[in-house]
């Protein structure tokens, strides 16, 4: 099956509108706070014109409402963030320019789990756009695909699982590496109160599920590294251990891409050993043909070397399997 990368297109789409589609395909049914927000900043000008005084890619909503956190202003009530944002636009805006979405979510090894198990073992692990490198210790975690669990102890992973067997168990882990444009560290508080900011107000157990995952990933730090996808995937790459599988993966990363480095990134991975796991957005990373999503919810397509195998919702808390 032929891939094709595209970029979503921020660009094309009016602030207005990017907060609106933000409200009803990502937020919807998953943080009632936010989806409150996104649409009355879809329509409130004044806040408009102040995002519009940052660069296209700095205007997102989560990079907004992440950074109102991390600075303890107000969410919950529109009118008062409005007040709120436009009262603090120079802090706002300093902190828009200089961070990103770096969002680390755990919860997506659940998703990558089936790939996982059921490849070659042992596996050398490289998370490419790797954050705090959370999603790097899918054999320490534990899972729930419905009633189904593997593993023991915190963070359990819960997964509504369609169309698939669950995973016959963990992976077997030798290695395990990051990279990352700027890597974040579990244990700087700095850094950790970054990552809580950007859970949604609503979701005590993404955040509960971050502190245990940092805490297990402290304990048995990653090999993290400063680079970008393409430049230095080869060389870390050639650290991992010749009698380990690699595999090489990335989540919610290809968006944050620009669209000229999406092929030189494939052929980059194409030209390297082991596996290639992607999660990402189809309308980032596009294939020939996809089955009928279920509904109009933004989902990510879950891919083994090229071939798409799953639909998944962005935090893993959901995967339904081609049939
Ligand atoms: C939304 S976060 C996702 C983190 C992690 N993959 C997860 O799913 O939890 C995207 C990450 O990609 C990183 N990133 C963006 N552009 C990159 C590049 N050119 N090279 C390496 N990392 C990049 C960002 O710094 C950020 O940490």
């Amino acid at each position: 099956m032929a891939l094709v990368m595209m970029r979503r297109d921020y660009s094309g789409m009016t602030t207005a509108a990017t907060y609106a589609e933000f409200a009803a395909r990502e937020t919807r049914g998953i943080s009632p706070t936010y989806e409150r927000l996104s649409v009355a900043v879809s329509s409130d000008d004044e806040v408009l014109a102040l995002l519009g005084t940052l660069p296209p890619a700095k205007r997102q909503p989560n990079l907004l409402f992440g950074v109102v956190r991390l600075l303890g202003g107000p969410v919950e009530n529109p009118a008062a963030f409005h007040d709120y944002a436009v009262a603090n636009w120079p802090a706002i805006k300093e902190q828009m320019r200089t961070r990103g979405t770096q969002t680390n979510e755990a919860g997506r090894c659940a998703i990558l789990l089936p790939v996982l198990a059921a490849l070659p073992q042992p596996l050398a692990l490289l998370d490419v756009g790797a954050s705090a490198g959370l999603c790097l210790y899918p054999d320490r975690y534990t899972y729930r695909y419905s009633d189904h669990q593997i593993g023991a102890g915190d963070p359990v992973l819960d997964c509504a699982a369609t169309g698939m067997a669950p995973p016959a168990g963990l992976p077997e882990v030798v290695w395990r590496a990051g990279l990352d444009l700027n890597p974040l560290d579990v244990t700087n508080p700095a850094d950790l109160a970054w990552l809580d900011a950007l859970i949604w107000p609503e979701h005590a157990r993404r955040r509960a599920r971050l502190r245990a995952a940092a805490a297990l990933a402290a304990a048995e730090p990653p090999l993290l590294v400063r680079g970008d996808l393409v430049d230095d995937l080869p060389a870390l790459a050639a650290q991992a251990p010749a009698d380990a599988t690699l595999v090489i993966f990335h989540t919610s990363v290809m968006y944050q891409i620009p669209a000229q480095r999406h092929e030189a990134f494939t052929k980059v991975v194409h030209r390297l050993p082991g596996h290639w796991i992607s999660n990402e957005a189809p309308d980032v990373l596009t294939y020939d043909t996809l089955p009928t999503p279920p509904d109009g919810a933004l989902r990510n397509v879950l891919a083994l070397d090229g071939t798409p195998l799953a639909w998944t919702r962005s935090h893993g808390q959901a995967i339904i399997w081609f049939g």
